[in-house]
Parts: structure tokens; sequence; C-alpha cells
């Protein structure tokens, strides 16, 4: 299978320096957590950290929702758990994408009961059309039509993680 470009390392970066610029601007003093679920928002989370001009902790998850295909089960599972509690911090969950969005609400369901300050989400890439369940998403990097990208963390079945743009899989 092949790629084509749909937003280039350039492109991130520059909307990855606004959306750090908003997160610094929004919140008061105190603690603010970055939870980065694992493993497609590594370099988001990585990106997204270093662009927000104040102290922030970064936590980790691991969920399973996707098999190897290109759609989700609809089932989703707590893999790895945070090591801090979140209790009274300001908590942003970062992750790749949203698309039926099945995985976000149950993560903010799940997080919404360790009694956090505030909790919000950032997403890289936002797929309203596929949308099956509602998420507030607060800060979206990108909104893009439905079709299934890879790179920036971003995978099938495991591979192309590591491309530096996002793309787009064609069939060759
Ligand atoms: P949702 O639960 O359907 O919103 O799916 C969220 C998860 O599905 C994301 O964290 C991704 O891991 C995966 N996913 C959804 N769309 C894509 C895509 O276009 N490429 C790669 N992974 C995707
Ligand atoms: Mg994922």
């Amino acid at each position: 299978m092949g790629v084509r470009v749909l937003l280039t390392e350039e492109q991130i970066q520059a909307r990855i320096r606004e959306l750090g610029a908003e997160i610094g601007a929004d919140y008061p003093e105190g603690p603010l957590y970055l939870v980065c679920i694992l493993k497609g928002a590594c370099f988001f989370l990585a990106d997204l950290a270093r662009a927000v001009p104040r102290d922030v902790l970064i936590e980790f998850m691991g969920i399973s929702s996707y098999g190897k295909g290109k759609s989700s089960s609809g089932e989703v599972r707590v893999t790895k758990d945070l090591d801090a509690s979140l209790e009274d911090a300001h908590v942003i969950v970062v992750e790749d994408i949203v698309d039926s969005g099945i995985t976000l609400h149950y993560l903010v369901h799940v997080l919404g009961q360790r009694r956090p300050r505030s909790l919000k989400v950032a997403a890289l890439l936002d797929k309203p059309d596929r949308r099956l369940r509602p998420v507030e998403v607060a800060y979206t990097g990108f909104q893009i039509p439905d079709e299934f990208v890879v790179g920036y963390g971003l995978d099938y079945g495991e591979r192309y993680r590591n491309l530096r743009d996002v793309c787009v899989l064609v069939d060759e």
C-alpha cells in the first residue's frame, strides 16, 4: 500500500504551536496534566507538551479499542492505567484522532470519575462525519475527511507510525 501526504510536518508543527499557546492562555496556575493515549498520540503529546509555555505533567494511558483493521470494535478496555491520581488537577486528554468517538466518550467517563478539577480533550485530528458518540473536543488540530490516515503516530496494523507527515493510505 502507498501513501499520499494529507498534512505536512510543517503544517502539523505550526498548528501545534497555536494549540500550545491557546492552552497556555486558558489555564490558571496549578497542576495541569496532559494524559497521552497510547500509542497513537505519543508524538502529538511530545510536541504539544513542549509547545505549552507553562509547567505541565505528563501521564500515559493504554487502551485498546481497535483491532488490526480500519474500523472500531466498539469495545474499549484500559490496558495501562495512569501513575498519578488526577484528583483536583486540571486534565487534558491528548488523543491522536476522534473517529466514531467511542474511545473518547468512554475515556472522558472513566477519567471524570477520578474527580479532576477540569477535564478537556485535545485531538490532533477529527473526522466529524464518522461520529457515533458525542465528544466535546476543546482543542482540535485539524478536521479531516472520512479517509483512513497514518503517520505521526497513527498506524495501520502497527505500521507507518514514524512517518513525519499525516498521510492517506491508498491501494495501489
Ligand atoms: P474512535 O473510538 O472510533 O473515535 O477511534 C479512535 C481510535 O481509532 C484512535 O485513537 C485511533 O487509534 C483509531 N483510528 C481512527 N481513525 C483512524 C485512522 O484514520 N487512522 C488510524 N487510526 C485511526
Ligand atoms: Mg489509537
